[in-house]
């Protein structure tokens, strides 16, 4: 287990942003930035058992400053839209800002994403550490409260990284974190060829815009029924309206058996494989949806050693609350009040067919 700090760039007003490489003792890595908590790189075996990228990411500061496709970054206050930038609060409402058309979109302008956030790290035996801190002050995106957070990054020999997420607040404000890593775990430029499937049974219709309509819909009978192996490609080219209207996957899924009364309980969300590389991806969460995105605005993006990303490079699965939720009392709370612990979790296994 080791970890390994160099500074990664210089941000316009000087302040450094550093880089920490978190190595398990097969020499596997991941690689998190304190800009924005970007994962910048996990470097894992194929079936072959050469390491290789399975994440989407920039080789320089510059690149990751110039796009807003949130490669790898922690995304907050609020992931995922807030319909018409308009948050209720009790009798009153505040503005936020709308930075996609006429909504906010992953905490305005300049939210988490884009923040430099306070390194801590620590080695155990059986696992390597990052811990990243932000205080983001009352009013900050115009967001109510002040909310301290954490985001612990834990990497294992078992090549699983568990993401956490803390926060506390002193006045009542919603509070959805996740991260917006865009994985591929083969050899192809595209995402296509990945077999996914989604551990749900319901998904969240929305407007051309992403705003959902209330209602959840069953999978059943439609290509979002991702309940067993789907190929990516099949998925995509299937007429169904929300998806060509997306221009690919862009919707949330409710992750079954979530339940608000069982904290820390981690339930699986999805499992996705890759033939030809023989790379297989799970993930567990214990928040109640997950927004899985193929990728459909990243064409032109700049990627590694001056490479741009096309359409459909890779995919997010990112878990949260579900989008919107200030506007629907209905759906699990995404609000936090003073004295309580926003605390949730992720967990990415890394692995090959057996
Ligand atoms: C999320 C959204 C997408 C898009 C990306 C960023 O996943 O759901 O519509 O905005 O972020 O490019």
């Amino acid at each position: 287990m080791d970890i390994i700090r160099k500074v990664f760039g210089y941000l316009p007003d000087g302040r450094a942003v550093d880089s920490f490489c978190l190595i398990n003792d097969n020499r596997h890595s991941v690689t998190v930035l304190t800009l924005g908590g970007i994962i910048q790189s996990v470097q894992v075996p194929d079936c072959d058992g050469d390491l290789g990228e399975v994440i989407l990411g920039c080789d320089c500061l510059s690149d990751y400053l110039s796009q807003h496709a949130y490669l790898g970054a922690i995304v907050g206050r609020y992931a995922n839209r807030i319909a018409g930038g308009n948050l209720p609060i009790g009798r009153r409402s505040v503005q936020l800002d709308c930075n996609d058309g006429l909504h906010h979109l992953h905490g305005g302008k300049n939210g988490f994403s884009h923040r430099l956030w306070q390194p801590a790290f620590d080695v155990t035996e059986n696992s390597v550490h990052l811990v990243l801190s932000l205080f983001s002050p009352d009013g900050d995106q115009h967001y109510p409260g002040t909310l301290q957070v954490k985001v612990t990054y834990q990497w294992n020999n078992d090549d699983e990284l568990k993401l956490s997420y803390q926060a506390v607040t002193d006045q009542l404000t919603p509070v959805n974190l996740t991260n917006h890593s865009y994985f591929n775990l083969g050899h192809d430029n595209h995402c296509l060829n990945h077999q996914v499937q989604l551990f749900s049974d319901t998904w969240l219709p929305a407007d051309k815009q992403g705003i959902p309509q209330g209602k959840m819909a069953e999978v059943c009978g439609t290509p979002m029924d991702l309940r067993q192996m789907t190929s990516i490609k099949e998925g995509l080219e299937s007429l169904f309206g929300p998806i060509q209207k997306a221009g690919g996957f862009d919707h949330n899924w409710l992750i079954r058996g979530y339940d608000p009364q069982k904290k820390n309980h981690l339930l699986p969300v999805a499992d996705v494989s890759e033939s030809g590389s023989g790379r297989i991806l799970q993930v567990y969460s214990t928040l109640p949806g997950v927004q899985f995105y193929t990728g459909n605005f990243l064409e032109g993006v700049s990627g590694r050693q001056g490479y741009n990303y096309p359409k459909h490079g890779g995919f997010c699965l990112e878990t949260q609350f579900y989008p919107d939720s200030p506007h629907h009392p209905e759906f699990p709370s995404c609000w936090l009040k003073p004295g309580q612990i926003y605390d949730h979790k992720t967990c990415y296994r890394f692995g090959v067919k057996a």
